[in-house]
């Protein structure tokens, strides 16, 4: 009999980033025993990437904000493709799990009366992000990461699970290895929550670390749950180009909404002309208006009269304008485009963008108080995911549950900056709860098979016994370059079926991967593994853009480039149909006429 250690809990969470510690917190907290696997070291997350802020309709800077006015901006920013019950709980939701944060000790910046101050960020209408300078992320995860430690959660780190395992259609547990010295693991548990994060690992250029292989998507779609809206993949704006070591690492979208201002090689402040005509009243049209805006920011005033800078508008917008001018060829020296704060007073940049002054000075030997920075787009989150109830956030397979990046719906077509932390706060939080709700529910606890266990060791352990093989770095570069060149930021009809074909000759390549030495401390071992999972999420993105044949949001079809109305009201859905995957069209849920009202307001929305 194979040798694994046996740890067993009511609900085991897998990912540890905001999403996971909170639905840890809130399971443990009612009396559930609760497992906590990371991949890495607890407090390493994707979460401290989302650096500028949380969104939530706090109204502490503008009294005119309120949750109607976020819930409206999301949907407006996903292009009405969001799950519109996820967005109003979120909306809804965000303002309490903040509060919350706040009393278990996360320190925000404050405004003059000690209230939570917020700041402005693309496509929501009114100042909405609270912040801790630009290390709003790490402070989210410092916070959560305490409290769970103090509620006794258990945690495993560097950790990775390979296999949800089934009781007929329920969930019994998991098994996976530590990544250490490679000893086995079995976790039996009743319900399983996924919080794995995202794919950008599939990208050369990404602001994700090595963590960030898409493995809670794999892990749902081996277990028969289904993936939605995978075509939609954000390309921050912002990214550092230059040194080549550092190029992809994110440059917070705090620096524009502090007033930080783009322009080309011709110093040309280009993002005016690339304002879409719907929303284009909503913003400044020229230098004279946007100025406004900036001298009101500026001064401390907190409410923001006038009409917001270009720079503002949503990411999906100013990563293709970005991408463009490079393209064209007004692109700097290491093919970027200029971010300027440095015209403001160097004590309030350090001030506001402590993180962004250091990170640039130590990576880069450039002052961004005295000189503009270079930036262009990087690979930074998936919309799409694991399809969930909005309400409990359980996936279709029994006792599996997802929240956070790795789930889809919230966010429709394309995500607003800051929503990332407050989704992970508030469905971190259902999770939790449902799980919980889930496992009270469940009648005799589900058994494990053997068998599933000796097929799951089988399998992790195949790459050791191929004589000849392949190394599973090579398939990573190659996939790299698959994915940046057919399934980047703009997309079309042949390029995507190129890249699937490519994708299908990776497919064949991954089954000789070989990995050598032993399990212990083998990174080309995890790798072989990672990669089946990067495989499975970047076809899912590849097949899903193909089949999306307008532009929304994220996803841009040089071939159709318009929205098509038509199209509006169905989720791409992609699911395992035994080794091939399967892509349906599937309908919205409809709006109630109540949530639909909201769009007839009279009120700016900045999409
Ligand atoms: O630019 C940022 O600070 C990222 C925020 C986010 O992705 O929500």
């Amino acid at each position: 009999m194979a040798n694994y250690e046996i740890h067993e809990h009511d609900i085991l969470v897998i990912g540890a980033g905001g999403a996971g510690l909170r639905a840890a917190i809130e399971a443990s907290a009612k009396g559930v025993s609760v497992g906590l696997v990371c991949k890495s070291l607890l407090g390493k997350a994707h979460t401290v990437m989302a650096e500028g802020g949380i969104a939530a309709a706090l109204a502490n800077v503008d009294s005119r904000d309120n949750w109607e006015v976020h819930f409206r901006d999301t949907m407006i920013g996903g292009k009405m493709l969001n799950n519109w019950r996820m967005a109003q709980i979120h909306a809804q939701e965000a303002p309490e799990c903040v509060r919350e944060l706040e009393q278990w000790g996360a320190v925000f910046d404050r405004t003059k009366e000690g209230k939570i101050l917020q700041r402005a960020f693309g496509g929501h209408t009114y100042k909405r992000l609270c912040h801790v300078g630009d290390r709003t992320g790490l402070e989210l995860i410092r916070t959560l990461q305490d409290k769970g430690v103090h509620q006794g959660i258990d945690v495993y780190m560097e950790c990775t699970v390979t296999k949800i395992l089934k009781d007929g259609d329920k969930v019994s547990g998991a098994f996976g290895y530590f990544r250490e010295d490679g000893r086995y693991v079995l976790f039996k548990a009743k319900a399983i929550i996924l919080a794995t994060g995202g794919v950008g690992r599939s990208y050369l250029v990404t602001s994700n670390s090595w963590e960030y292989t898409g493995d809670g998507h794999a892990l749902a779609y081996d277990a028969g749950a289904d993936l939605i809206d995978m075509e939609f993949v954000q390309f921050h704006p912002t990214g550092m180009v230059w040194p080549p070591g550092v190029r992809g690492i994110l440059v917070t979208e705090a620096v524009r909404g502090e007033g930080g201002i783009l322009r080309n090689s011709k110093g040309e402040r280009f993002m005016f002309k690339y304002l879409p005509e719907a929303t284009r009243a909503d913003y400044a049209a020229d230098e004279t208006e946007a100025k406004k805006w900036l001298e009101d920011t500026l001064s401390g005033r907190l409410k923001t009269e006038y009409k917001r800078p270009p720079e503002l508008s949503t990411r999906d917008n100013v990563a293709r304008a970005i991408y463009t001018e490079v393209k064209e060829g007004r692109g700097t020296e290491h093919g970027g485009v200029y971010l300027d704060i440095s015209y403001q007073n160097a004590e309030r940049v350090k001030k506001k963008l402590p993180s962004m002054y250091h990170q640039f000075k130590e990576l880069a030997d450039v002052d961004i108080t005295q000189t503009p920075m270079e930036v262009g787009p990087t690979m930074h989150y998936i919309m799409g995911g694991i399809r969930v109830n909005a309400d409990t956030a359980e996936t279709r397979v029994p006792g599996l549950f997802a929240a956070g990046e790795c789930s889809g719906g919230m966010h429709g077509s394309n995500r607003l900056g800051g929503n990332s932390l407050s989704d992970l706060i508030v469905f971190g939080r259902r999770a939790g709860r449902g799980a919980v709700d889930y496992t009270h529910k469940l009648g005799s606890a589900p058994q494990i098979s053997e068998s599933q266990i000796t097929e799951a060791i089988e399998e992790l352990e195949i790459p050791f016994k191929r004589q000849d093989g392949i190394n599973p770095n090579d398939l990573v570069k190659e996939l790299h370059t698959i994915m940046g060149t057919y399934v980047g930021i703009f997309r079309e009809e042949k390029d995507l079926q190129t890249g699937i074909e490519k994708l299908e000759e990776l497919k064949k390549k991954f089954k000789l991967v070989k990995a050598n030495g032993t399990k212990v401390f083998n990174p080309g071992w995890h790798l072989c593994r990672d990669l089946k999972n990067m495989l499975i999420s970047s076809e899912a993105i590849a097949r899903s853009a193909l089949s999306r044949k307008e532009s929304r949001g994220a996803h841009s079809r040089l071939d159709y480039p318009k929205t098509d109305d038509s199209l509006g009201n169905e989720n791409t859905s992609v699911s395992k149909d035994g080794e091939t995957m399967k892509l349906e069209k599937t309908p919205l849920n409809k709006m109630p006429d109540d949530l639909k009202e909201l769009f007839a307001k009279k009120e700016p929305a900045h999409a």
